[in-house]
């Protein structure tokens, strides 16, 4: 695929390291391709970052026409650009694609985008461990009429945001709040794709939590309001009488890709990893007698995130005296080691652009 690239003339200052957060700050240029149904994908660009013009009536205005991952560009001491398994990011970003009717984008064509757009953006990958370029390929349909249909036009692009720890809180543990008033998806639904709507209709329940304190919510399933599915931003694990236990895939939860690499550790480590039905009862019970040593979060941007407490019902419920445990900590250290290169890629899950 022919990129075209046109650079700024006015690049942006560094920011410091340590003011970073997650998705205040981005790059200087964006990648950027547009779709046309009988044509196929085109006019691959990078250009200076800035404000898009959409016509009034554009899809994603009207019906949330929008699909979007992320994934995070790594520096390690020696200095090497490298990417955590973008192809996994790739693939699932085509399934999304599928379920929502958008088109699909040729894997060659995305690693190539992706690869040359974060070459050229090199300077602003971050030194510090813990630090990292956050991307963000994204696309919506951009048809310039009002009917409800599948779309003939759509735009593909790519920022990036140099970003510190997703939680203000850092490695330190979060409080969770279980929801059980609004539900986030259901089976048949759109769960377990990454499209913007998801996100969109779980701002009240967080806002709520965030009320209280909560950095987030936990949500139960939809149809029974009982099985625990997953946090906003991430998939969530429990340590219960020694056996690791994480929601299974039913369709209606992301298929994380930091997940499926925990549980690849963690039975490497010699855990025993049980996917499986959880109800909130079963949760409560083993919060109730002591039973639920630990519980984390897992996520790109999160990484891994230990949970102190939650909150169900008006009860609160502490984790582990509100302290990180050691599978969450030993897993934090395993992840976040072979992703910066403190660690061997023994798993093959690093690609390096540079
Ligand atoms: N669940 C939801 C709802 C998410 O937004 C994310 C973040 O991408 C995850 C889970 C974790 O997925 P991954 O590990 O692929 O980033
Ligand atoms: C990620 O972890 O990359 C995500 O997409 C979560 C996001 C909603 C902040």
């Amino acid at each position: 695929m022919e990129i075209k690239i046109t650079k700024t003339d006015s690049p942006k200052k560094l920011i410091a390291e340590n003011e970073l957060g997650f998705g205040q700050f981005f790059s200087d240029h964006m990648f950027i391709m547009d779709y046309e149904a009988g044509k196929g994908w085109g006019n691959a660009r990078i250009v200076p970052f800035g404000n898009i013009s959409l016509h009034p009536a554009s899809t994603v205005l009207h019906y949330g026409s929008e699909i979007f991952e992320g994934l995070k560009a790594y520096r390690t001491e020696s200095g090497e650009i490298r990417l955590f398994r973008p192809m996994e990011n790739i693939r699932r970003m085509n399934d999304s694609a599928d379920r929502m009717c958008l088109p699909k984008i040729n894997e060659e064509d995305f690693l190539q985008a992706l690869t040359t757009f974060v070459e050229l953006e090199k300077d602003f990958v971050p030194y510090s461990f813990g630090t990292s370029l956050y991307l963000r390929p994204y696309m919506f349909g951009n048809d310039e009429t009002l009917g409800v249909h599948t779309v003939k036009r759509a735009t593909f692009m790519i920022i990036a945001s140099p970003s510190g720890s997703y939680y203000k809180e850092g490695i330190n543990p979060v409080k969770i709040m279980i929801e059980s008033e609004d539900v986030r998806a259901v089976k048949g639904g759109t769960g377990a794709v990454k499209c913007g709507g998801n996100y969109a209709a779980s701002n009240r329940a967080g806002e709520k939590a965030s009320k209280v304190g909560y950095s987030q919510v936990l949500w139960l399933d939809g149809v029974h309001r009982k099985y625990i599915e997953e946090v906003g931003a991430m998939n969530v694990m429990f340590k219960i009488n020694g056996e690791i236990v994480t929601p299974m895939l039913t369709g209606s939860i992301l298929p994380g890709i930091t997940r499926k690499s925990c549980i690849e550790v963690l039975k490497d480590m010699g855990y025993k990893v049980s996917e499986r039905l959880l109800s909130v009862d079963e949760l409560v019970e083993a919060l109730e007698n002591g039973k639920l040593e630990e519980a984390w979060g897992c996520g790109t941007a999160a990484v891994v995130s230990p949970i102190g407490r939650f909150c169900y019902e008006g009860k609160e419920y502490d984790v582990n005296g509100g302290k990180i445990g050691a599978v969450t900590q030993a897993l934090y250290d395993t992840l976040t080691g072979i992703q910066w290169g403190k660690k061997d890629d023994k798993y093959g899950w690093i690609y390096k652009v540079c």
